[in-house]
């Protein structure tokens, strides 16, 4: 075994993404993040997470915002740091597979507009669904990062993980990502998997996980002394529970080793501060719950990523079935293994959790069956690692044709199409790639935009005509 290099650790801060899409529903505006941008900016990350699937759909639908916006405006005040987004592979931020050409669109516009590292995986760890995202990421000299979707089974040994890691470096992916969206890598696994990594590939390694079962500060402990390079934290007032570790306590943890980041502990408490208040208030309104920052141990007993469980929960509160709540949870691991033993990932968690709902409510298993669970079964997500179960494929699809071959092969180009359903909209490029993922949502987001423009010209005519005293 070589002997590992022990230097300073690097971290991606994830506050103005995933820490508080898994805490706060992912409500935090981009009027809430400027004042902090450049404080963030002077602590030396590695990078600063701020971009993906959840944060563009949320600033359309719920904020009216325009996500293109702003990703521009944290781009005009992180002048150092470099900004990181997540991509879905061939799905992008949305949830089913693109045309190549959208793909190679959105890198190419995701790039021009300030994001320097995108951080690409598959639902499936079908390699394939990266392919076209590495390539034009490649093409447009971004940072390509491909993700790991961590799980647990039967399957994933670490031959498997290593196998995939050698095959990622070929590809030619600029990093690697173990991503546990679960909190199911525990800290010796950790040892096992980084140190196996790091003797398998060259490019750097960084870890991403949830300390939703309690054990990420651990975990993340034994990979720095496995050499792993990069770890995701989160700012204190959103870290923790089903968010990441703090980015304060990894900092303080290593300070003085040969790990020391260097981090200012000033600085930090600064950006802690700019930050409670906001904790404080999504405490008060209820948009923080305070069940989602203990530790949720089912996480390992279910192997559910912790936003899966809050939307079983939800699904199961509209259908007033909440007393159906662990037989559902019960339900989620049998469907995984008729799936493949695929990882529970965006979309392939809600694809499983949905269909786990209609198996325990209608009484009988895949009785009723979800658009999206027959494109699975029909290979139409790509390839899992495990053989689906051929009797719910037969009682799923029927004779349906089985496909073998990239998914996004047999979709074809979709750009000028797109564009000619929403060309009266378009207000920018990057309008028909919001249009792509979210159509009804962004046309909504179009209408409401041109609403509020109208509403500002005739405040300005009104103005203009003496109409308001100055
Ligand atoms: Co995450």
């Amino acid at each position: 075994m070589t002997e590992i290099a022990k230097k300073p650790i690097k971290i991606t801060e994830t506050i103005l993404r995933d820490a508080h899409q898994s805490l706060i529903a992912t409500r935090m505006s981009t009027e809430q993040m400027l004042p902090i941008v450049e404080k963030l900016d002077q602590v030396g990350y590695h990078s600063l997470e701020c971009w993906g699937g959840a944060t563009f759909d949320a600033s359309l639908r719920f904020l009216k915002e325009d996500p293109w916006e702003r990703l521009r405006k944290i781009k005009a005040k992180a002048k150092n740091t470099k900004l990181q987004m997540l991509f879905r592979g061939q799905n992008i931020l949305g949830y089913r597979p693109y045309g190549d050409d959208v793909v190679e669109y959105f890198v190419q516009k995701s790039i021009a507009n300030g994001i320097d590292i995108i951080r690409i995986f598959d639902c499936l760890n079908d390699l394939r669904n990266l392919e076209t995202a590495v390539k034009a990421s490649n093409k447009e000299k971004g940072h390509a990062q491909i993700a790991l979707s961590y799980t647990l089974g039967d399957a994933y040994t670490l031959e498997y993980w290593t196998g995939m890691a050698k095959k990622i470096e070929e590809m030619g992916a600029d990093s690697i990502c173990i991503k546990d969206m679960a909190g199911l890598l525990l800290p010796y696994a950790a040892t096992e998997l980084v140190t196996a990594l790091k003797e398998t590939v060259k490019i750097p390694i960084q870890l991403h996980t949830h300390y939703t079962s309690g054990v990420a500060s651990m975990t993340y402990m034994k990979a720095v002394e496995a050499g792993v390079d990069v770890i995701d934290c989160a700012m204190s007032p959103f870290a923790l529970g089903t968010s990441q570790p703090a980015t304060e306590v990894m900092v303080e943890t290593f300070k003085g080793t040969p790990y020391d980041t260097g981090y200012d502990q000033n600085l930090l408490a600064e950006i802690a501060d700019y930050f409670r208040p906001m904790r404080d208030e999504a405490l008060e309104s209820g948009l923080l719950n305070p069940k989602n920052m203990g530790v949720n141990i089912k996480t390992l007993l279910y192997q559910v990523p912790g936003g899966m469980l809050s939307n079983l929960t939800s699904q199961l509160k509209e259908q007033h079935a909440e007393d159906k709540y662990y037989e559902v949870l019960e339900e989620v691991p049998r469907v995984r293994k008729d799936l493949g033993e695929c990882p529970l990932v965006t979309p392939s968690s809600q694809i499983v959790g949905t269909q786990a709902v209609f198996n325990v409510l209608m009484g009988e298993r895949y009785k009723m069956v979800t658009k999206e669970t027959k494109a699975v079964l029909s290979g139409h997500y790509g390839k899992t690692v495990k053989p689906f179960n051929p009797e719910v494929q037969k009682k799923c699809i029927g004779d349906e044709e089985i496909i073998t071959c990239r998914p996004a092969d047999l979709v074809g180009n979709e750009l000028p199409s797109l564009e000619a359903e929403m060309a009266q909209y378009k207000e920018q490029d990057e309008d028909v790639l919001s249009y792509a993922l979210f159509p009804q949502v962004a046309m909504d987001f179009f209408k409401y935009r041109e609403a509020q423009k109208t509403k500002i010209d005739a405040t300005v005519a009104d103005t203009e005509n003496g109409a308001y005293p100055v």
